[in-house]
């Protein structure tokens, strides 16, 4: 009787520390033991066949063998914008995906997509490939662009491979700016497709972006804020607004939402990606929107709109602005 449950205590010991050995990030990012086998998944030690030791020719190509459109080590398919049970369903399936039950198969992902996003070919993304140097508001003024410190954008410039104690493995250091973005997931139980971020989120955009990251009250008609590239709409403010709308993430407007963060009290925070998605978009601009129609001309230094582009906007034209003022 004793032995069987000596037996019974050391396959209960065994259950409990391979389960621990499994990320909460999923996959082969971070939580990794002193003999992990991890590290041959992505490297190799003397015939790489990319920088930094690399299994593959770049960061971008290594990401997506696994996260693409043809991969298949990853349920995220970053470059479609959809979770894809069917690639790894089972929990501790062969990538050591730690199995996210709580999104279903098909769900459109919350970065948005890379090459598609709800079945749409993309009309703006964030160039992971590696071949973007430049950003907006990168320590100069809105409207205008500066070069990464840490050189051109990739995956990698985000995200830690090797996991990280930030929301989504976002790095703790991106472009030489510290950031901190509350993990508010489930842990294992992966939730991909709801947003419910926490505080911080707006932190990662300003690491790139820091002249759009404007957090006065007043701001829109604030000449202070002005004399750093115009007047600027306010951002991380708790949600609260005179007009028709009491909550644009639960009630919205024309059946159009947008998501808050998850900062009490009221309704939440007005983050960057309440209005922007992280990857890519495919929503539609036109007319006003599309960003050729300038009446005023370059003089008036107002920040030049991309043509033709969508901004990585949440909804077509300027759909984001109705949702919360309902003109
Ligand atoms: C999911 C793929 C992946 C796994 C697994 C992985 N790495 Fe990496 N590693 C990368 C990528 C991608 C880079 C380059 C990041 C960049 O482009 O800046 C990198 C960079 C590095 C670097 C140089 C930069 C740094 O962070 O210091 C070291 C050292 C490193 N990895 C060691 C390891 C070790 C040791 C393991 C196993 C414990 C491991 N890696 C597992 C993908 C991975
Ligand atoms: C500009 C920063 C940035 C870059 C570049 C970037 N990501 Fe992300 N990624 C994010 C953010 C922010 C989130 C969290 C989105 C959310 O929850 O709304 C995210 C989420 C994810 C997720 C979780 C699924 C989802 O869509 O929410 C995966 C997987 C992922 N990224 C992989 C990648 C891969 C692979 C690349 C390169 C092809 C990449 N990311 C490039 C910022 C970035
Ligand atoms: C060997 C396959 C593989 C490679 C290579 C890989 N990943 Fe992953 N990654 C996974 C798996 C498996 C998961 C768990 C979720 C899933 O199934 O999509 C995951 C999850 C993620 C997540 C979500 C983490 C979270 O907190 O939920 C991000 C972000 C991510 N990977 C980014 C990257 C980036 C960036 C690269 C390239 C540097 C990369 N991955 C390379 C397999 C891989
Ligand atoms: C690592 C640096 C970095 C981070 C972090 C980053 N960006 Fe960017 N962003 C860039 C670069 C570089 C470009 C220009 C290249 C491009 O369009 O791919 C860009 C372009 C953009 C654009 C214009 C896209 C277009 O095509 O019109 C928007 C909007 C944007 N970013 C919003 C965001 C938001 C919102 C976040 C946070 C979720 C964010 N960025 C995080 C570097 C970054
Ligand atoms: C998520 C909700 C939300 C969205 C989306 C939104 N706004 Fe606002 N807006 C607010 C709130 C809240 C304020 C009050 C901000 C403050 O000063 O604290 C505000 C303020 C303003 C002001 C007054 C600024 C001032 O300081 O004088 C203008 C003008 C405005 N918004 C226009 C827009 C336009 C145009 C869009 C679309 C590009 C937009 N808003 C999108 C919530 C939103
Ligand atoms: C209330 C909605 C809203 C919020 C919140 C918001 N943006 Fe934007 N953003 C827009 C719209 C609309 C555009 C399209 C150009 C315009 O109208 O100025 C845009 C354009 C951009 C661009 C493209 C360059 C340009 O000026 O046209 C960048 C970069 C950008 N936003 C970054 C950010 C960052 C970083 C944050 C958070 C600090 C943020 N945005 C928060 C609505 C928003």
């Amino acid at each position: 009787m004793k032995k069987y449950l000596f037996v019974f205590v050391l396959v209960l010991v065994a259950m409990v520390s391979t389960v621990s050995l499994a990320s909460a990030n999923g996959g082969p990012h971070g939580g990794y033991s002193a003999t992990t086998d991890a590290c041959a998944g992505c490297h190799r030690a003397h015939t790489a066949p990319g920088p930094r030791l690399l299994l593959a020719n770049s960061t971008y190509d290594l990401c997506v063998t696994c996260h693409g459109s043809a991969g298949a080590g990853a349920n995220t398919n970053v470059d479609d914008g959809l979770y894809l049970s069917s690639r790894d369903d089972a929990p501790g399936g062969a990538n050591g995906d730690v199995g996210a039950t709580n999104t279903p198969d098909n769900a459109p992902l919350l970065g948005g997509g890379f090459v598609n996003y709800g079945l749409t070919a993309v009309s703006s993304t964030h160039n992971a490939d590696g071949t973007t140097a430049a950003a907006w508001g990168n320590g100069v003024n809105r409207g205008v662009t500066a070069n990464l410190a840490a050189g051109n954008l990739s995956c990698a410039s985000c995200h830690d491979p090797h996991g990280s104690p930030n929301y989504r493995i976002l790095k703790a250091t991106i472009n030489g700016n510290a950031v901190a973005v509350q993990q508010v997931d489930e842990g294992a139980a992966k939730d991909y497709d709801t947003e419910q971020w926490g505080t911080g989120m707006s932190s990662v955009c300003a690491a790139c972006h820091s002249a759009y990251h404007v957090t006065t009250g007043g701001s829109g008609s604030d000449p202070v804020v002005a004399a750093s590239g115009g007047y600027a709409h306010d951002i991380d403010m708790n949600y609260s607004y005179g007009g028709a709308n009491v909550n644009p993430e639960a009630i919205g407007f024309g059946g159009y939402t947008l998501p808050l963060a998850e900062t009490a009290p009221a309704f939440g925070r007005v983050v960057c990606s309440t209005c922007h998605m992280s990857h890519g978009t495919a929503a539609q601009m036109s007319g006003f929107a599309a960003g050729s129609y300038d009446p005023f001309g370059p003089g008036l230094g107002a920040g030049a709109i991309p043509s033709g582009d969508s901004a990585l906007l949440r909804l077509d034209n300027r759909g984001v602005c109705e949702v919360c003022h309902q003109k």
